[in-house]
């Protein structure tokens, strides 16, 4: 079978840019799976529907399209939903938000399955997100679970935010990620929680190089 890397992790552990540096080291495609909760919780934002119907969001979750498309060099991957170039959309915490509550309702969980599956092509996959080892991918061949502590998430995601230009406060950033990770963490269906057999790493401290290393490391171990 076509091997799996799965990297999960909560929000600001680092898991977005070690999975494109490992995926890039390794020459595998990459599954950026938050980035499909994020865009169903924007298409159904546009349109005008109340996040936590259930049904009318599942059937969205069904029907909208997304497709990533790269970008040159060094710039992020687009993410067009139903054709729009929602990108710059997608990163904000608003749409972190919308993400984690539409993606507590197990039917959008499951129309989701089969599209995540697919990503799994040769040479290899390196699938970023909550419940990759756990739930989508449980037979992967190498699963590491990433976390920081609170604190140091909250710093990496403001620094981020900022250098894309956008406006947020430190400790507001921290109140929203932990309200996020709380909810991730205690909803019934796919909760955040390392696989069993996952390398866990505490990336608090460590630069991105080092991690880098690490899991590359669990790959070829
Ligand atoms: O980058 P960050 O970790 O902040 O967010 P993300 O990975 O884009 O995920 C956004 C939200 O989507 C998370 O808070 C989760 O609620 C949800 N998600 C999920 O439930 N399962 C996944 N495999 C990926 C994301």
């Amino acid at each position: 079978p076509v091997p799996v890397l799965t990297i999960d992790g909560p929000s600001g552990s680092g898991k977005g840019t070690i999975s494109r540096l490992v995926a890039e080291q390794l020459g595998w495609r990459l599954l950026d799976s938050g980035a499909l909760y994020r865009a169903v919780g924007y298409a159904a934002g546009m349109e005008g529907l109340d996040l936590s119907d259930a049904e009318a969001v599942t059937r969205c979750a069904q029907h909208v399209k997304i497709r990533f498309h790269a970008a040159p060099d060094g710039q992020d991957t687009r993410v067009l939903v139903n054709g729009h170039d929602a990108t710059d959309e997608l990163r904000t915490e608003t749409a972190g938000a919308a993400a984690s509550a539409i993606a507590s309702i197990p039917t959008v969980r499951q129309a989701l399955v089969d599209l995540q599956l697919g990503f799994r092509k040769a040479p290899g996959l390196v699938a970023d997100g909550r419940d990759m080892g756990t739930v989508i991918f449980p037979d992967a061949a190498h699963k590491v679970f990433l976390t920081a502590s609170a604190a140091e998430r909250a710093k990496r995601r403001y620094k981020q935010l900022k250098e894309k230009g956008l406006s947020v406060t430190l400790s507001g950033l921290q109140r929203e990620i932990e309200a996020r990770d709380t909810r991730d963490a205690s909803r019934a269906v796919a909760p955040l929680k390392p696989a069993e057999d996952a390398v866990l790493v505490d990336t608090t401290g460590m630069g991105i190089d080092a991690v880098v290393a690490k899991v590359l490391a669990v790959v070829q171990s």
